[in-house]
């Protein structure tokens, strides 16, 4: 293997990523080109050399350098084929592709139906990657979101206001369940759980009753949309209540130390792995030890047990 390639999405240690895999490349002796704007670039033709150089002063950015964007044509054997045909007309012998579930979809179509040999390095803020314990850019978006709830908290306090705030994470709870334990808020809507809204009103009015003054509620943006939550609740309990949306500012900004320490390793291993043969594969840490998951398994839907972290919550309001 001579020449790879590197594609990504974008959240917060996306970059410090593609300098782990640019430089561990560098460091073997294998060219690294990039392709820019993701799936679409592959079928653009949209690609550009990295070197050790390429990639200084990265580290700490978020975003992704190369660009991204959703590509519907990937879906379509046509767009695949002519994506394959540049890939193969680039001289690239390998790819790395770093993002989430739809990235690492692609990955599996280049690596099973093209044998493109393909690795797939997990980074997306929902942390909904199976069989990987935690994705780059999860870290940052919690401590993001956490950043902005305990600003919220000062005036739900001081004016003893509800506030309904809503994170990211269409079809997973992660982002809320942290959120809501990291930021000792009352309640969390996920789209894993039912939620019953006459009881989250009743526990409202009896906290009230008790002298518990102001709420914070947590709702993922998949769930059901934070203003219906608040319209509810005022109908219901006469009380004034305010709502946040977040939205994409959890996904951006500089990364974490724990995401990029993570980005490091995993795009090392990215590059170890693609040149000890595998293919089809997506790396990750478990425990802090390396471990390697088809990505036929990586792309199946993450369970996780919201349970015991929702029931501490109900426990510490
Ligand atoms: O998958 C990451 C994520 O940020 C989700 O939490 C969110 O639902 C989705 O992407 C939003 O996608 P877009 O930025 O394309 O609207």
């Amino acid at each position: 293997m001579k020449r790879i390639g590197i594609l990504t999405r974008d959240c917060a240690g996306i970059n410090a990523c593609i300098r782990a895999v640019v430089r561990t490349a560098c460091h073997r002796g294998i060219e690294v080109v990039g392709v820019c704007r993701g799936y679409e670039g592959l079928i653009e033709n949209n690609f550009k050399p990295l070197d050790k150089r390429a990639v200084s002063g990265i580290i700490n950015l978020g975003g992704t350098i190369l660009k991204t964007a959703r590509s519907k044509e990937f879906l379509t054997q046509q767009g695949q084929d002519k994506a394959v045909e540049n890939i193969t007309g680039q001289k690239i012998d390998g790819m790395i592709v770093i993002g989430g579930n739809g990235s690492l979809i692609g990955a599996h179509i280049l690596a099973d139906k093209y044998r493109i040999p393909t690795i797939g390095i997990p980074a997306t803020i929902d942390n909904d990657v199976n069989g990987i314990e935690l994705t780059i850019g999860a870290d940052t978006a919690v401590n993001v979101a956490v950043d902005c709830l305990d600003k919220i908290r000062d005036t739900a306090t001081s004016l003893e206001r509800i506030f309904v705030v809503e994170v990211m994470g269409r079809d997973s709870g992660y982002i809320a369940l942290q959120v809501a334990l990291a930021g000792g808020c009352e309640e969390v809507l996920l789209p894993e759980m039912n939620f019953d809204m006459e009881k989250i009103c009743n526990e409202i009015e009896q906290g009230n009753t008790a002298g518990k003054v102001s709420w914070i509620i947590i709702t993922a943006e998949g769930k059901a949309g934070a203003s219906s939550i608040a319209d509810i609740i005022t109908k219901r309990t006469g009380l004034e209540t305010r709502v946040v949306v977040l939205g994409h500012i959890q996904r951006g900004g500089m990364p974490t130390a724990m995401d990029r320490i993570l980005a490091a390793r995993l795009g090392k291993y990215a590059v170890d792995a693609l040149l000890n043969g595998e293919s089809d594969k997506c790396v990750g840490l478990n425990s802090g030890k390396r471990i390697i998951v088809p990505l036929s398994e990586a792309i199946k839907p993450k369970e996780i047990d919201v349970d015991e972290c929702y029931k501490l919550i109900k426990i510490l309001t």
